[in-house]
Parts: structure tokens; C-alpha cells; sequence
């Protein structure tokens, strides 16, 4: 197994505080941010509570408050941080000469 990256956007293409919906090898459905800081992060795009789609949540900091019942978890880790025995896959995320990579690990 290797990680490999994937071009999933260019910079500027995801409005700060707000993210939208983007596909990986092997995980068709995830989400790429971009804070109002203009950091970038990625995460699978089902809230592990009920399945909310959560491109359609609302960003605060790091954080994506889920808009179904207001699970909140932080983009840096996955961690839930408002109650207990959740936790959110994020995504390696990295940026290059104006593109962004989110890293897949994948068969050699
Ligand atoms: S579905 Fe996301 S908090 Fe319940």
C-alpha cells in the first residue's frame, strides 16, 4: 500500500467557510473545506451520527457543525467534539502549486 495524491480542486475553487462535494478513488463520496481562513481539509461526507450529508453543514473555525442535530467535529482530527463515541475519517490534504491533493492509500 502507498498513499498517492489526487487533484481533487484548484485553489480558490472552494468558497471560504463553505465545502463541496468531491470523489476519490474507492470513496465516491467526500468533501473538501475550506475555512474562513483559507485552510483546506477533507473528510468522508456522511456524519457518522445519521448519515447527514455534511457539505450541507455550516463551518466554524475547523470545525463542521453537522446541520441535522448540530454534532460538531473538528476537520484537524475527526474528533467530535460536543459528545461522546463519534469521530469523523479525514483526509491527508495538501496543497501544490495552486492545486489541491488529497492523499488515497491505495494497492501498489
Ligand atoms: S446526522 Fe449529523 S448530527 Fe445527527
Amino acid at each position: 500500500m502507498r498513499k498517492r495524491y489526487h487533484e481533487v480542486a484548484r485553489v480558490g475553487d472552494v468558497p471560504p467557510g463553505t465545502g463541496i462535494p468531491i470523489a476519490l478513488p474507492g470513496d465516491p463520496e467526500c468533501v473538501l473545506y475550506c475555512t474562513e481562513a483559507g485552510e483546506h481539509f477533507a473528510s468522508t461526507a456522511l456524519c457518522p451520527h445519521q448519515n447527514e450529508r455534511l457539505d450541507r453543514g455550516r463551518l466554524e473555525g475547523c470545525e463542521v457543525v453537522c446541520r441535522r442535530h448540530h454534532l460538531r467535529f473538528d476537520l484537524r482530527t475527526g474528533d467530535c467534539t460536543n459528545a461522546g463515541g463519534y469521530w469523523l475519517r479525514t483526509l491527508d490534504v495538501k496543497v501544490e502549486g495552486g492545486s489541491i491533493l488529497v492523499g488515497v492509500w491505495e494497492d501498489d
